[in-house]
């Protein structure tokens, strides 16, 4: 295929091409009157050159090969003439006359040989092959665009059009001669086979089809698109050179062909072309069906078109390069099943997903109630077993399925019922073999989706066929969670439509009971339940599976979907209720839905209640360090600290629960709890904090040592640090600069003191002062001669240890040691909020304090310190605590419950036990090195900061004035998102991509973000 790079202009030139340039730009002044420079562009036979004016580009100057006849030229001016005329929303370049008016002139090159030239307008935009990511969105804009130009081009004839061009995808067959020059393993099978299927039926049905004028190369470098208006909008198409008859559906192909590559979804790509297509021009179902064939006809003929280039030009590295994405794609995906590929253009065009389907689920939905009794009993009203993302039951571990696990959860779900349903479309993670996975991370994206229908029942119980039918394929299966014996009949309804029925997780006799062309009868038993030893390991059941297609593979039917691709192969396998006489609804998955949850959401809350990520997730579980959605897609959290030690932790989680069997009540009673929570918290703190304070947040814990601090000073001002965030209640918003000073907020209060935030990369004094930390703390000092001026005297200090809104801080060394000097000298406590970086987060220490080597007086804890439960706890002096006993009374409902107090205990053991401060270190230090290894290479990366698991990426558009890179930092967050890492922004500039996860994180999951991270960083909207 041709690239003319339209918009790539070339590397330095040489004298020649100096005066070359100057010839053909006198050539355009004398013509048309245009006085521009040129630049030459890459072009594959022709000279083009961009024309620049004052600057800008304007035009581009088309200089054709000598000999070029006229027609060729004639035909581009044309068309797009008549794309102008007829579809002014489809931008391509306008044909500018020539001083005569002509369309094109004849101008003489220097060498005295006569060249036609023409001149054309220039499009915004850079090439598509250079845009990256390449949404959805925007594929589904170029189908609509193409299709657009498609239906204003049927009108358009030119004798030129018939001519005969190898980029005619009905001549695809002459690679044949030329598969052999392709080298690597499998490489020209796989050509092979593609070439043999086109020249199979695929050639007849294209030909039979009407033709018409195509563009016929919507090539990667044919699209132009712009970023314009933040979002990427196709901003026109270019090069009309290859033009000709053809099938409408041959347009559609091509641009498939480029559509697909590079996506790590390239089948959801497609379809989103072919939809935006479909949505201007209704494609017929033969169209549809030829889609996916030519694309994969196109591709075999790019690649081979690759390996002759190569042959001629054996040392140019950018053959090998550009034929890269194709092979990638043919080497993944070219063996696809083709069934479910249509069912996925189908439904995206909002078609059924096969063709029989209307036709097949009509027949049986009319024969429901009259099948043959699969167990021989009516199966209404048995029990459904809940086995969908929401059930805590199954699997206790959603990356191990412990079998007996599920076996519990089926009993109970079935009580003394001896028979029971399990759901079709339900999301389920009990599919935990790496089979089910689709990429090499323990999170990567795994099939959830069960496209069939469970029947649990007893092991040896016998299966009947439900209608009649002919065996289509019987075995036994025998990895674990396969369908160990397993059959599949094929049916026909009376008006001669197919379809098949899967049984699987049979008893391993049925491969002697049944054999393939053997013919059944409705109620004939055609197996036995197996049992785990020969059912791939399950709790005994049917998986009973509907199928409009066998897609060609026996019985190695999925029974299980991705959720992102589960609409085309539930199209396929569809819900077989009816066959068992039940209705759809019975056996249908209960579904949760964003769009649903989000607008009660909405109606229920106020709108200063925050969602996170443009595109807000629907949680229903989660797992240590991973969460998962409603439709069971996995995300890595790598920025919940709260639960600590992971989510749902199983020990945390027993803890609670026995406790809440036991007993929950309050502190104005005895029990032994309290005190061992007590006596564990303050043995892993400094002998001086040794009395605790319970309450239920770190909001009420800042309250109540502000109380303290008030209590024990006899004074109220406080000195706080600028950024910092201390809670939601009004005192701790007092506190709170990031509240008071954000938006909504009322400035400081009077008795409020702020001071620089201790910032060793964007405030006044940085990291490499030795003298930072002093300097910052003489902030401190003068924050206190202000109070003292005011005649007032200091409360409190308080701030974040390591300031977390503050974006993501590690303050310099020797700043507490002075502040606390300053504000102790004038009688003041110094409070430190550990809500954040508590509790072994920053790896090398417990406390944030203690890198510091000062002990405060006063300590907040929160968030981690429950695991998710509410716990906050405030620790201080023997003497401030008595300063605060003046005869009110201390009560917090809740705060320091038994149950609280059981959870705390057991998170201080499993942090012990787990050795979670070391492998923060560990992790955190193995990601760090990894974030600067990336900060090497992107200077938007201004700084990367700190401890363990406690980290901060601040994103800058220039590393010398630090202007924060405030919209990539969103971008990055969003577009992780997508790919189900979930990490967040801080800062005051919300500049700083904030590293937070549960301390159980490992280096793979590391990896796994860095990986990530590491390909956002090279999109677009990255790049600086
Ligand atoms: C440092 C710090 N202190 C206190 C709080 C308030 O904690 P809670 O939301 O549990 O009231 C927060 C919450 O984000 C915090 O980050």
């Amino acid at each position: 295929m041709k690239k003319e790079m339209e918009m790539l202009e070339a590397s330095p030139m040489c004298p020649v091409q100096v005066a070359n340039q100057t010839w053909w730009a006198n050539v355009l002044l004398e013509h048309y009157g245009i006085p521009g420079s040129l630049a030459p562009l890459d072009g594959e036979y022709d000279l083009n050159f961009a024309v620049h004016q004052e600057g800008a580009r304007t035009h581009v100057l088309k200089v054709m090969r000598a000999g070029c006849e006229n027609s060729l030229i004639e035909v581009q001016c044309l068309a797009l003439n008549h794309v102008a005329a007829h579809a002014p929303e489809v931008v391509v370049p306008r044909v500018v006359k020539a001083r005569d008016g002509s369309q094109f002139v004849a101008a003489r090159d220097q060498d005295g040989e006569e060249r036609l030239v023409w001149l054309i307008t220039n499009l915004p935009g850079r090439v598509y092959a250079q845009t990256s990511p390449q949404p959805l969105s925007l594929l589904r804009e170029i189908g609509a665009t193409l299709a657009t130009m498609d239906r204003a081009l049927e009108g358009f004839a030119h004798p030129a059009l018939e001519r005969e061009i190898k980029w005619d995808l009905r001549r695809s067959g002459w690679v044949r001669d030329a598969i052999g020059l392709i080298d690597g393993d499998g490489r020209r099978e796989i050509v092979e086979r593609i070439i043999a299927e086109f020249e199979g039926d695929l050639l007849g049905r294209l030909t039979a089809l009407p033709t018409r004028a195509i563009h016929n190369d919507i090539n990667d470098y044919n699209m132009l698109v712009d970023a314009g208006s933040g979002e990427l909008r196709l901003s026109g198409i270019i090069d009309f050179g290859d033009m000709i008859d053809a099938p409408a559906v041959a347009e559609l192909a091509i641009a498939g062909a480029y559509a697909v590559l590079g996506q790590e979804r390239p089948i959801a790509a497609l379809a989103s072309l072919v939809a935006g297509y479909d949505s201007v021009r209704r494609l017929s179902d033969e169209e549809l069906a030829l889609i996916y064939p030519l694309v994969l006809t196109r591709l075999a003929v790019s690649v081979t078109n690759s390996a002759i280039v190569k042959r001629e030009k054996p040392d140019d590295p950018y053959v090998t390069v550009s034929e890269q994405p194709a092979w990638n794609f043919l080497e993944t995906h070219s063996s696809l099943p083709p069934d479910w590929v249509l069912s996925c253009l189908r439904t995206s065009c909002g078609r059924a997903g096969h063709p029989r389907a209307e036709a097949v689920m009509g027949w049986i939905a009319s024969h429901r109630g009259r099948f043959a009794p699969m167990f021989g009993r009516n199966l209404d009203g048995i029990p459904v077993i809940d086995l969908s993302v929401a059930s805590p039951a199954s699997p206790r571990n959603p990356f191990d399925l412990d079998p007996d696990d599920l076996d519990d959860a089926v009993a109970e779900a079935m009580e003394d019922a001896d028979i029971g349903l399990g759901r079709y479309g339900e999301p389920r993670l009990i599919y935990t073999g790496p089979e089910f996975r689709k990429a090499p991370y323990v999170g990567s994206p795994r099939r959830t989706v069960h496209i069939a229908v469970d029947v649990f029942i007893d092991a040896g119980t016998e299966v009947r066929a439900p209608l009649d039918g002919v065996v289509h394929a019987v075995e036994l299966r025998t990895s674990p969670l396969d369908y160990g014996g397993v059959a599949v009949l094929e049916h026909t309804t009376p008006g001669g439509d197919r379809f098949y029925t899967l049984y699987g997780h049979l008893a391993a006799d049925v491969v002697t009971r049944l054999a393939p062309g053997q013919a059944v009868v409705a109620g004939e038993v055609i197996a036995l339940i197996g049992d785990r030893a020969e059912n791939g390991g399950w709790t005994p059941h049917v998986h009973f599976q509907l199928g409009l297609t066998t897609l060609g593979r026996g019985a190695d039917w999925p029974g299980v979907a991705d959720p992102d691709e589960s609409a085309g192969w539930m199209e396929l396998f569809p819900n077989g209720a009816a066959l068992l006489n039940l209705a759809d609804e019975d056996t249908a998955a209960v579904t949760i839905a964003t769009d649903t949850v989000l607008p009660q959401r909405k109606k229920y809350f106020a709108g200063n209640l925050k969602l996170s990520y443009r595109a807000p997730l629907t949680l229903l579980r989660g797992y240590r360090q991973f969460l998962f959605d409603q439709d069971g897609r996995t995300y890595l959290d790598g920025y919940n600290n709260v639960p600590h030690v992971g989510h749902c932790h199983p020990r945390i989680v027993a803890a609670a629960e026995r406790q809440n069997r036991l007993l929950n009540t309050n502190t104005r009673y005895l029990h032994p709890a309290q005190v061992e929570y007590a006596e564990a918290l303050t043995s892993r703190l400094p002998d001086e904090l040794s009395v605790c304070f319970f309450v239920n947040s770190g909001s009420e814990a800042n309250e109540l040592a502000l109380r303290l601090a008030r209590a024990h000073t006899g004074a109220v001002d406080t000195i706080v640090m600028d950024a910092g965030y201390h809670g939601n209640t009004n005192t701790a918003i007092d506190i709170s600069p990031y509240k008071f000073n954000g938006p909504g907020g009322r400035g400081a209060p009077d008795w409020v003191e702020v001071v620089p935030v201790a910032d060793p990369y964007r405030g006044p004094y940085k990291g490499i002062d030795p003298d930072a930390g002093r300097k910052y703390a003489d902030h401190v000092r003068a924050a206190v001669e202000r109070i003292r001026a005011r005649d007032q005297r200091v409360a409190a200090f308080i701030c974040e240890i390591f300031p977390s809104v503050g974006g993501q801080l590690i303050p310099p060394p020797g700043y507490y040691r002075h502040a606390y000097e300053a504000v102790r000298s004038a009688g003041g406590v110094c409070i430190a909020d550990e809500v954040q970086t508590g509790l072994g987060r920053i790896g090398t220490h417990r406390w944030g304090f203690e890198t510091q080597g000062v002990v405060p007086d006063i300590v907040v804890l929160g968030k981690p310190i429950g695991n998710g439960h509410p716990i906050g706890a405030v620790i201080t002096t023997p003497a401030i605590a008595a300063s605060f006993a003046n005869g009110m009374e201390f009560f917090s409902t809740f705060g320091g419950s038994t149950l609280a107090c059981v959870i705390g205990r057991e998170v201080l053991r499993v942090v012990d036990e787990e050795d979670l401060q070391a492998r923060a270190l560990d992790v955190g230090t193995f990601m760090l090195e990894g974030l600067r290894g990336l900060q090497d290479e992107h200077a938007m990366i201004g700084d990367v900061r700190g401890s363990g698991l406690f980290i901060g990426v601040e994103l800058v558009k220039d590393r010398d004035t630090l202007e924060p890179a405030q919209e990539e930092a969103s971008y990055i967050v969003n577009r992780l998102r997508e790919h189900r890492i979930l990490i967040g922004t801080d800062g005051p500039f919300d500049n700083v991509l904030k590293i937070r996860p549960p301390l159980c994180f490992t280096r793979e999951d590391a990896s796994h973000l860095l990986h990530r991270l590491a390909n956002v960083l090279r999109e677009e909207p990255c790049r600086m």
